[in-house]
């Protein structure tokens, strides 16, 4: 059965990836992208499939409700993929307003809108809800402490996290009060091509390549678990395609790294691919700053039960995905200079030098 698909969020990070996996798997596949431009929003992410006759952009809030009625009619959409997120924590610590509006009301804008849209359609069986959510949303682990698995309790830190966690309610309570096809997946960091450079790995990369100081916030010990983001398109296909509505799958790349250690092995791919850079070795501009408020120690996922059920497993190793991200970024210039705009550097500025200025 061909999908007629709404991706939100698909000029973003990964919603792009998602894109560019989808038209590349089901190229008879309609997909309608309806994404906001936001300062993560980049419609060049999607420059390749632009001109193929079953793709539509839409510029677009999530939260125009009646928008997003007139896409889901006039495009006969049966699934959404909804990335759309404001997605950085360090952003939502300096303004958590944007995370409340676009991750609760825009995801409740997109739960309300599709259950009206499939309940004029006589509910179909085969329609989806896929809500892509994250491992934040479990809290902070312990040394010791087993990965978060989808009994986890939820205890979210930040303000990301905690409107992440209100959207994975809201999306749960659809399926359990109007039976509404919906699906949750919480995965952990995500890391490859088309990542804004805000985030540790782009910022870093690019920091390498300008000889400009890599900020490590706190000891540098925290533990994330990382992901090639094509691994992750690759699980959500397997849960739109094969997943069980009602249900939570975790994703996870069963790579858990110290952040310094991440950074030091970047220092050393990039000496290596990059002979003339302005700083070398890189790891000279490694650089220990103020700690992000409330950080998060240790994040792990288990996967088992994607694997398990649905036959999932990464296929990229941390070794072999950090060097086909870091390749990404050498040769990729053009797309991230442009990114690195008056609002970044104010961004920038607030992040990690007006935090450490004392009044
Ligand atoms: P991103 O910040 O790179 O992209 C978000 C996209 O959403 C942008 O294109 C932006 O323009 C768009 N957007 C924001 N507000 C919008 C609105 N109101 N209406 C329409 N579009 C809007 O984010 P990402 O890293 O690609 O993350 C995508 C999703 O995956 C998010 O929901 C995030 O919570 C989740 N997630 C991310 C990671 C990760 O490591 N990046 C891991 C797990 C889950
Ligand atoms: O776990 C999944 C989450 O991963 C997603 O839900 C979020 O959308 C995504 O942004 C990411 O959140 P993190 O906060 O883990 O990612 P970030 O890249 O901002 O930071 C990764 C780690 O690196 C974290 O421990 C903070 C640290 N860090 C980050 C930056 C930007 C630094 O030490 N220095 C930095 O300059």
């Amino acid at each position: 059965m061909s999908r007629r698909l709404l991706v939100t969020g698909g000029a973003g990070f990964i919603g792009a990836n998602f894109v560019h996996h989808w038209c590349q798997t089901y190229p008879e596949d309609r997909i309608v992208v309806l994404d906001a431009l936001t300062y993560a929003g980049n419609r060049e992410n999607l420059a390749a499939v632009e001109s193929r006759e079953n793709f539509q952009f839409i510029y677009g809030d999530i939260c125009d409700r009646s928008l997003v009625d007139h896409i889901l009619a006039a495009e006969e959409i049966d699934a959404i993929a909804h990335f759309a997120a404001e997605s950085h924590v360090d952003r939502s610590i300096l303004g958590p307003g944007a995370f409340v509006q676009t991750n609760v009301v825009g995801t409740f804008t997109l739960l309300e809108a599709f259950r009206q849209h499939w309940q004029n359609a006589g509910k179909p069986e085969a329609y989806r809800f896929l809500h892509v959510s994250t491992d934040e949303v479990y809290g902070s682990l312990g040394p010791n402490d087993p990965s978060f698995s989808e009994t986890t309790p939820y205890a979210p830190n930040s303000p990301y996290s905690a409107s992440k966690a209100g959207s994975d309610h809201l999306v749960r309570a659809y399926y359990h009060t109007y039976q509404l096809p919906t699906i949750i997946t919480n995965c952990s960091n995500n890391y490859g091509a088309y990542q804004f450079p805000e985030k540790l790995i782009p910022l870093m990369c690019i920091h390498i390549l300008m000889g400009k100081q890599l900020p490590v916030y706190g000891d540098g010990k925290n533990v994330r678990d990382w992901l090639y983001v094509n691994d992750h398109c690759r699980a959500l296909d397997v849960v739109i395609n094969r997943g069980t509505p009602g249900e939570t799958y975790n994703i996870g790349g069963n790579n858990e790294v110290e952040n310094i250690s991440l950074v030091q092995n970047l220092c050393q791919i990039m000496d290596e691919l990059s002979p003339n850079l302005p700083v070398s070795p890189a790891a000279n501009l490694i650089t220990f700053v103020k700690d992000r408020p409330g950080h998060d120690r240790r994040y792990a996922i288990n996967a088992n039960k994607l694997t398990t059920e649905l036959g999932w497993t990464p296929s990229v190793t941390i070794t072999t995905g950090l060097r086909l991200t870091v390749e990404w970024y050498l040769q990729n210039r053009d797309w991230w200079e442009p990114l690195l705009s008056e609002e970044y550097q104010a961004y920038y500025w607030q992040n990690y030098v007006a935090s450490t200025i004392k009044t």
